[in-house]
């Protein structure tokens, strides 16, 4: 299988002087194309940091990232934002979501991003909500529903655009064992098409079972 992230001695610095925080130091990683990975290691280790540069997110300090054999660092910021919109979904660690919009709305937007018309993206939202278990919060605001449902409305929304890479920040931290169980199994069925790939980050042992390699991270090193 091809690889759909290669990551090459990748460090992040935060910060400078006294407030310096080394996140990353020196990371190498390859993640096969089909491929569901799960990272898991101690608070402050550089999880977040190392999905983020994979994801396009945040910029790396040294050090090189391909994804899909591209280099987002080297596109322009239009071309790099076109690239992740179309091409990756991301599930943050604190969801992101758009108080203003309800939830289909919220699950609609990378459709819209792509242009997609609004009547078969909010169509296609209700569905993946029904999927992840809430079908009832279709018109209601993430501000008035609970944690655990604002993560499923944030793991709908990184899927609907069909992305060849889902990235999800602890996907399951406000989920029930159960609802956390159907919400990986359905990821895990969306990568067995076509080689989709999925990077996991989790401290939950409970899903451990459904990855097929785990990497840990301490110290913003792979261990
Ligand atoms: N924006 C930032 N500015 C400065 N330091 C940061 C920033 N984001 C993260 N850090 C620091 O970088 C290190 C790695 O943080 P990161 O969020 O990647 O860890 P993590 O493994 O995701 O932790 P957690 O399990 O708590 O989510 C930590 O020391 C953190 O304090
Ligand atoms: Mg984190």
């Amino acid at each position: 299988m091809p690889n759909a992230v290669i990551c090459k001695n990748i460090t992040k610095i935060y910060g400078e002087g006294t407030s310096k925080v080394e996140a990353l130091r020196g990371v190498d990683l390859e993640v096969e194309k089909g491929e569901l990975l799960m990272m898991m290691g101690p608070s402050g280790s550089g999880k977040t940091t190392l999905i983020s540069v994979i994801a396009g997110i945040l910029t790396q300090t040294e050090g090189e990232c391909l994804v899909s054999n591209l280099d987002l660092n080297h596109m322009s910021d239009q071309n790099k934002t076109h690239y992740r919109g179309k091409h990756i979904g991301f599930v943050f660690q604190s969801f992101n979501l758009i108080p203003m919009l309800s939830c289909e709305e919220n699950v609609a937007v990378p459709l819209l991003l792509n242009g997609a018309d609004r009547r078969s993206a909010l169509e296609k939202a209700r569905t993946l909500l029904k999927d992840v278990g809430i079908p009832e919060k279709i018109d209601v605001s993430p501000a008035d529903i609970s944690g655990g449902q604002q993560q499923r409305v944030a793991i709908a929304r990184a899927m609907i655009h069909d992305p060849d890479l889902i990235v999800c920040d602890e996907p399951t931290s406000y989920l029930d064992h159960d609802t956390g169980i159907k919400v990986m199994e359905l990821l895990r069925s969306i990568i067995g098409q076509n080689g989709k790939t999925l990077i996991v980050v989790t401290h939950d042992v409970r899903i451990t079972k459904f990855a097929d390699r785990i990497v840990r991270l301490e110290d913003g090193r792979i261990v």
